[in-house]
């Protein structure tokens, strides 16, 4: 049997503002299991974020449970808490987040800095090893301000997979990226995805959903439909039909 990596079960979310109070997430239950590619898809205010924060173990639901790999998140303290989110979750954020100045190696080393039993070579050795993953093998020591944003992208996919992370979570992760250099960056994930990652895509462009395996569409922070794709398109196709720009 497929083994179930991400477990929802009527989780709801709800912010107080003043005198109101927000249903961002309402009664939302799902399984996502190992080597799905799932899209996250609905309007602005939908609960996209609020839900992708959630299974990221960076907000806590009002109620429901969650099961991260087998481990229900609600239960504990919050240092336990984010040691699961460091061993068990990869980020890639729209705007890439990496920190300014700094190296492609030292980004993404990041994450294997909360972990007492890298050496420092180990390290260097593993954020090498993902950053060649990524395309990234001639770019090793440029600084975040000297890549372009499709790189940048590339050193935060990096980043999320050098822990060998259970799902990775993306938010809106080509949203800052002209045409090409989106697909090129979905072709990254539909190659992840091939190699039997699990991730969690989300987006208001709905395009995207036709290079993923499964559909999860929020209205009003409740799941209005869940649909597999059984006609997965290939990014790779559709990069090679785009014109290559000069500049
Ligand atoms: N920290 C917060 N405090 C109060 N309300 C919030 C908070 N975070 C989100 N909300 C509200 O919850 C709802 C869902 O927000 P969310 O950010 O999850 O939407 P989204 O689908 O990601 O939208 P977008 O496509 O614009 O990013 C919105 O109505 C928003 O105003
Ligand atoms: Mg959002």
């Amino acid at each position: 049997m497929t083994k179930e990596i991400i477990k929802l079960e009527h989780i709801s979310r709800d912010f107080h503002v003043g005198d109101e109070t927000v249903h961002a997430l309402r009664d939302v239950s799902f399984t996502i299991c190992e080597g799905e590619f799932v899209t996250i898809m609905g309007t602005s205010g939908s609960g996209k974020s609020t839900l992708l924060n959630t299974l990221g173990c960076l907000d806590t639901p009002t109620k429901g449970e969650y099961y991260l790999d087998g481990t229900s998140v609600r239960t504990m303290g919050k240092n336990a808490r984010a040691t699961l989110r460091n061993r068990k979750i990869g980020f890639v954020f729209q705007s890439y987040n990496l920190l300014p100045k700094t190296t492609a190696i030292e980004n993404v080393e990041l994450p294997l800095m909360y972990n007492p039993s890298y050496s420092a070579s180990a390290r260097k050795g593993k954020a090498v090893e993902s950053l060649k993953a990524v395309g990234l093998g001639d770019r090793l020591n440029h600084k975040s301000n000297q890549m372009s944003g499709g790189q940048m992208q590339r050193v935060a996919i990096a980043r999320a997979l050098v822990n060998d992370p259970a799902v990775i979570l993306a938010d809106e992760a080509t949203g800052n990226l002209d045409t090409r250099t989106s697909y090129d960056i979905l072709v990254l994930f539909q190659r992840l995805h091939a190699e039997g990652r699990t991730i969690i895509f989300v987006t208001h462009n709905p395009e995207i959903a036709h290079y993923s395996s499964r559909n999860i569409l929020l209205k009003d922070g409740r799941v209005v439909t869940d649909t597999m794709n059984e006609n997965v398109q290939s990014a790779a196709e559709v990069l090679a039909t785009l014109p290559v720009e000069n500049d």
